[in-house]
């Protein structure tokens, strides 16, 4: 890794917001916020207990030597009744924080709404309601009118995708409303909030104001595993509809003054278009000095006719939202520091004349008090992947100013609590001890330095140790996480390879444990004609072992290329821990497809190319063997094969396993080829019975189906022979109709359910990350009357 600088004058800093880490939420007449009400009151204390600890936290800021410190002011702090009454208090607190930030060299970036909205305006309709933009604004100047003279930049919203939707459709924040009419309403008025408070702030003399969004690229499965690959055909329409509603549905308004045209006839249907009012897009648009960029994670998704909509996505209908295949935070995140530039570059292309500043980035990971410290080199891998590939887009022309992590301090996620670590400085909410994690330290140095240094030592990866101990990284993964569902063996060659290597565990290896999905794909290609007794007994056995294992079973059909094509991508997508396939008769591109996918898969039936795949397979050369020599032992010497289609491997494997019986016999074979049914069986007999004048130069026939067996009866039937004197018929297979016909048919067995079975088990062995070869069942010559 090489040495990545920043630009000169790069702005390194941190973000919070005042609900998170404030406390203090009764004190000096503050009023209560929609999250008291929503979380109920008290949940904000003591947070961090930061109104009462700022000095304290400034001095921490001062020493980690940032340059910008991004804070939210409490609108319930400042106006606890929304409107109307400042509460002196509230606003002294500020303007003491400033002051403590600028004595330290700290430039104060203050974020007007962050969530917090003061309950007495929710009571008044909140965000649905218009008058709340106005009063925002109201709120703006009281806010500027006492820091304006200090603060200079300045940030009119965070995130109002999250405070609309997830407050106002899914209903996972306050006000904890799930209408999709009323969060389309709310965006707009945040929207409008946005433009009115960007006016006040801009007519009392504000240097530099902007909004913060969250921004996510949103990508298709394929493309998740190959960035280069386009968007599928058939996946465009669900991007561009997810990304007008999560980025454009912002982005646009503010940075071009309209809505995203595929957007306007979703907000319609939900919530009419009577809120979007003659001029308000004028006023949202008027032009920014910066656009905050919180970038967390991608979004994934595919089109999925059947899906029905994600409550935080009104109007997704038709688009499944995919997991990423990828190490997560302990938040469930996915971790994909690509995504942030695939951002950036679009933001420059689409928005080049847009100053950037990165708002928000970090991650939530389960830290470790030890006696030494906070070791968190999984937060410390994060933003250094992230800051990688923020250097790379300032290469490429992304104008970005600067990089505020989030957090400074471990503090109160939302619905989550104080369970989630986005800190890099660790608070004991008990004694409120702060305690800097090596994220921390790390974080001063790259400061310091202006970016990141050459190249961390190189720490073994989970594919280093699975290489070595020649197991999947899932079996790492769980052998280091201490799950007892692997074998005895497979625990001791991974452990050694870890002490060998020295390997440490990260988030990846954690991660890929937890993210099973107990979900398992059954992938059922069209059966030809006599395919389907199989194919049922797979459908019910695989179906009952494996629910009974505690999974859920997917049934998908594989019936055409685009069935082919969805199946790959639900599967890329992590969607399933495995999958189950019988694959189709003919040429099949279905298994390897699969099998690179790395998702562990099992196939029924021995695949005509050869595969590392796992089967189930059934002795189709030792039953046609059987037979053979059955047919030898009742004194037969004139055995002809009836056989087809010849493209199916266990037809070759059948006939193989007769010629050579009749081989070692030194008998000459004869062979005669048929298709799938009776018809086609009877058709090459009658060629076959044709030949010689008073009896047919045959005396015995091996079919490789039952099929072709009865079709052979059939003919010899109409030749006037008689089974077996004339002719002796074995075939393969024992379908139910083999016990049913004059004289009942000699033929293989070949167990459907055992191969059902063993497919289920075979799978259950692969998901626990055990060795698995082919499983071979035997078959079993069942004697009859035809011979
Ligand atoms: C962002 C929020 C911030 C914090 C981080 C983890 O969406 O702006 O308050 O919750 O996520």
């Amino acid at each position: 890794m090489r040495t990545a600088l920043f630009p000169e004058g790069f702005v390194w800093g941190v973000s919070t917001s005042a609900f998170q880490i404030e406390g203090a939420t009764d004190r000096d007449g503050r009023g209560p916020s929609i999250w008291d009400a929503f979380a109920g009151g008290g949940y904000g204390d003591p947070a961090c207990d930061h109104y009462e600890r700022h000095p304290e936290d400034v001095r921490l800021m001062r020493d980690l030597g940032l340059a910008a410190y991004r804070f939210s002011v409490s609108w319930p702090r400042v106006l606890p009744g929304g409107h109307g009454h400042v509460n002196g208090p509230g606003l002294d607190f500020y303007d003491r924080l400033v002051d403590e930030l600028l004595q330290a060299g700290i430039a104060p970036y203050a974020t007007l709404y962050h969530w917090d909205l003061p309950q007495a305006m929710q009571d008044a309709g909140g965000w649905t309601a218009r008058d709340t933009a106005h009063r925002f604004a109201d709120y703006a100047q009281v806010v500027y009118d006492r820091l304006g003279d200090r603060v200079d930049t300045w940030f009119t919203f965070n995130e109002p995708w999250v405070a609309a939707f997830l407050g106002h459709a899914s209903g996972v924040h306050a006000p904890g409303l799930r209408s999709a009419a009323d969060a389309f309403v709310s965006a707009h008025h945040m929207l409008l909030a946005h433009g009115l408070g960007l006016e006040a702030l801009r007519a009392r003399g504000a240097a530099k104001a902007g909004v913060v969004l969250n921004l996510s690229p949103v990508l298709t499965p394929a493309q998740l595993g190959d960035m280069s690959s386009g968007i599928p055909e058939e996946d465009a329409e669900a991007v561009a509809r997810i990304d007008a509603l999560h980025n454009r549905q912002f982005l646009e308004p503010v940075l071009r003054g309209r809505y995203p045209a595929e957007l306007l006839p979703l907000i319609e249907k939900a919530a009419g278009l009577g809120h979007i009012h003659d001029g308000d897009l004028d006023l949202i648009g008027r032009p920014i000095d910066l656009l905050g960029v919180n970038y967390y994670t991608p979004i994934a998704v595919q089109a999925q006719p059947s899906a029905p909509a994600d409550p935080a996505f009104p109007g997704s209908e038709g688009v499944l939202f995919c997991s990423v295949p990828t190490a997560v935070t302990a938040m469930g995140w996915p971790i994909m520091p690509s995504g942030l530039s695939l951002l950036l570059r679009r933001l420059a292309e689409e928005y080049p004349e847009t100053e950037l500043m990165i708002t928000e980035n970090g991650a939530d990971f389960e830290d470790v008090v030890t006696a030494d410290g906070i070791h968190d080199v999984d937060r410390i891998s994060f933003v250094e992947e992230h800051l990688r590939a923020l250097r790379t887009s300032i290469d490429e022309g992304a104008r970005v100013r600067g990089y505020l992590l989030w957090s400074l301090l471990d503090c109160v996620e939302w619905a989550d609590g104080y369970r989630r670590k986005f800190g890099i400085v660790h608070v004991d909410f008990t004694t409120q001890r702060r305690l800097l994690k090596d994220s921390a330290l790390w974080y001063r140095d790259v400061i310091a330095r202006n970016g990141l240094g050459a190249e961390r030592p190189k720490r073994p990866t989970l594919e280093t140790v699975a290489a070595r101990a020649g197991v999947s990284r899932a079996t790492v993964s769980r052998v280091v996480n201490g799950e007892a569902r692997v074998s005895p063996d497979v625990r001791a060659a991974v452990l050694r390879a870890v002490q060998e290597l020295g390997y440490v565990p990260n988030a990846a290896a954690r991660s890929l444990v937890t993210r099973r999905t107990d979900s398992v794909a059954l992938v059922l290609s069209v059966p030809r004609h006599g395919g389907e007794a199989l194919t049922s007994a797979v459908v019910q056995y695989v179906t009952s072992v494996l629910e009974g294992a505690g999974k859920q079973i997917t049934l998908m059909l594989a019936d055409t290329a685009e069935s082919h094509r969805r199946i790959i991508r639900h599967v890329e997508a992590r969607q399933v821990d495995g999958v189950v396939l019988v694959p189709p008769d003919g040429p099949d591109t279905l298994t390897e497809r699969l099998a690179r996918t790395g998702v562990p898969v099992v196939l029924l039936g021995k695949p005509a190319i050869a595969s590392l795949v796992p089967h189930v397979d059934v002795d189709n050369a030792g039953g046609a063997r059987a037979a053979t020599r059955h047919l030898l032992d009742r004194g037969r010497r004139r055995i002809s094969a009836v056989c087809g289609p010849m493209d199916l491997v266990a037809v070759q494997d059948r006939l193989a396993g007769h010629l050579a019986t009749l081989h070692e016999d030194g008998l000459r074979p004869m062979v005669a080829l048929a298709g799938l049914d009776s018809e086609s069986g009877a058709a090459a007999a009658r060629e076959l019975l044709s030949g010689g004048q008073t009896r047919p130069l045959v005396d015995a026939v091996f079919a490789t189906s039952d099929e072709l067996a009865i079709g052979v009866m059939e003919a010899a039937r109409e030749r006037g022979l008689g089974v077996p004197e004339d002719l002796a018929v074995v075939g393969f297979g024992d379908i139910h109709a083999a016990s049913c016909t004059t004289p009942a048919l000699t033929t293989v067995r070949v167990p459907a359910a055992d191969q059902a079975l063993a497919l289920a088990r075979l799978l259950l062995s692969r998901l626990d990350g055990r060795h698995t070869s082919p499983v071979v069942l035997p078959t079993r010559l069942v004697v009859r009357a035809t011979t």
